[in-house]
């Protein structure tokens, strides 16, 4: 996701840097960036002549350090609390003159993640969907320390700036739209795990008996199951509720890196 959040970035007129974990990461998220705005270009959504604008904008790299100087910054590395943490650590110190650090985290209470800084009071969590250039919404999530001056900041940054529309939402698990849509993903997988129904036909249930954009285990695909995985851990941690459990063939599927579109294959194969 860290790739659209950057791409809707540098479309809007930001200079974004973009930090990936070591240079192969870097690579690909560089490509996948240029392959988005190929797109892009082809469906009429942007200028041809704006692409090497946009690309411009665009410095990927695998250092954080680069980012020094940044007037805001925002996480979106894997859904894990500790990783997180250390992230805002190294974030806080690194700009300590930014405005506002936003974490993308589609579950992590946002407090946990603010109070690894020195001032809390300019983190917030700022939630995208994927694929982060088609789908208009953003979750703005404020924690008990977040100020208001902050809560103002970002959301004219989402508006006025990306685009985009904002809902809020308390730092509860989850947030509004993950508290709603995960119980539901994993009700397909546990229905799919127990030999209810095929996965083509839960699908094609939710597809064209609700006319969802893309059935529930497809949905699960390209979220990445491993991040599903981790946004049932935190709300089964927060609110205890057997319906956010994560199904066994959801663990094993991890345990065996069968992650979804990213790695290729999950409840379905995308290799061909
Ligand atoms: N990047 C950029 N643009 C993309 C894209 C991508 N990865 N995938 C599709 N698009 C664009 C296409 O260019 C196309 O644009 P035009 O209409 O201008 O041509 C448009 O989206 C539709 O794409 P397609 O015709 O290729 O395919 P589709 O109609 O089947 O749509 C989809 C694909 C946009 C993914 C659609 O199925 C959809 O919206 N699915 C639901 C996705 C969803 O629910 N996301 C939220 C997940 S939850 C989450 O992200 C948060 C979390 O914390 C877990």
């Amino acid at each position: 996701m860290g790739s659209g959040i950057a791409e809707v970035c540098a479309r809007s007129g930001v200079d974004v840097v973009v930090v990936e974990a070591n240079a192969q990461r870097a690579e690909r998220s560089r490509a996948a960036i240029e392959r988005s705005l190929d797109r892009a270009v082809r469906s009429g959504k942007l200028d041809a002549d704006e692409r090497p604008v946009v690309l411009e904008r665009l410095e990927v790299t695998d250092t954080l350090d680069d980012a020094r100087g940044a007037d805001a910054g925002i996480e979106a590395i894997v859904e894990d609390e500790q990783a997180k943490r250390e992230i805002f650590q190294r974030l806080d110190d690194l700009l300590p003159d930014a405005e506002w650090l936003a974490s993308n985290t589609s579950s992590v209470p946002i407090m946990k993640l603010a109070a690894a800084t020195s001032k809390p009071d300019r983190v917030l969590g700022l939630h995208f969907f994927n694929p982060v250039p088609v789908l208009p919404l953003v979750e703005l999530v404020h924690s008990i320390m977040t100020s208001q001056d902050t809560l103002h900041r970002v959301r004219a940054f989402a508006e006025e700036q990306l685009g985009k529309t904002c809902i809020d939402s308390q730092d509860r698990a989850g947030f509004v739209v993950n508290a709603l849509l995960i119980p539901y993903l994993l009700s397909a997988i546990r229905m799919y795990e127990s030999g209810f129904a095929s996965r083509e036909d839960i699908d094609r249930g939710m597809v064209l008996g609700c006319a969802h954009p893309m059935g529930p285990l497809a949905l699960s695909d390209l979220i990445g199951l491993d991040t599903l995985q981790a946004v049932a851990v935190s709300l089964y941690d927060e609110f205890r509720d057997p319906a956010a459990v994560a199904p066994a063939v959801l663990n094993r599927m991890v345990e065996a890196g069968l992650l979804g579109r990213k790695s290729g294959r999950g409840f379905y194969d995308y290799t061909s």
